[in-house]
């Protein structure tokens, strides 16, 4: 049996630390460990991006990263975006997206996590941008857009 690592991290602005496998991906860790299910796996290979996190402010598929390589990072989930997120000036999702994307029927969890990144006035080539690497299996990706497009309309006071 492999020792476990020690791991001391901040995920979503709260200090935690967890034991980990040396070989147990940083996915595994965010939803076996500490029960933060939002990341979702699907191809675990690097390719559909259902496991997109964000690790010191860069997006990174989880399901690449080790758990050990996240000692000391900062590390946002989707459960930790309405509140990361709507501290910045740069993206007030999802908050405001859940209702958008439910009414435009555009409500599939592993595109949240890179549609959060959009802009608060998003065009619909920079939504695209952030959408890249996010195989979406459920929606479409125009429906996504337009709920993001919505949902900042909506911030906005519907100007
Ligand atoms: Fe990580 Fe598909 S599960 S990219």
């Amino acid at each position: 049996m492999a020792k476990k690592h020690h791991v001391t991290t901040t995920v979503n602005g709260d200090e935690c630390d967890f034991l980990c496998e040396p070989q147990q991906t940083l996915l595994d860790c965010l939803r076996d460990e500490l029960m933060l299910s939002g990341t979702k796996e699907g191809c675990a290979t690097g390719d559909c991006g259902a496991c997109t996190v964000m690790v010191d402010g860069v997006m990174v598929c989880s399901c690449l990263v080790l758990g050990v390589e996240v000692d000391g990072a900062n590390i946002d989930t989707i459960e930790g975006m309405p509140r990361t997120m709507n501290s910045t000036a740069a993206a007030p999702f999802p908050g405001a997206q859940r209702p958008a994307m439910r009414d435009l029927h555009a409500g599939h969890s592993d595109c949240r996590p890179r549609t959060a990144r959009a802009q608060s006035r998003p065009d619909r080539d920079r939504n695209r941008y952030w959408l890249a690497g996010n195989l979406c299996r459920c929606t479409g990706y125009d429906k996504i857009i337009r709920s993001v497009q919505a949902a900042a309309k909506e911030m906005r006071g519907n100007a």
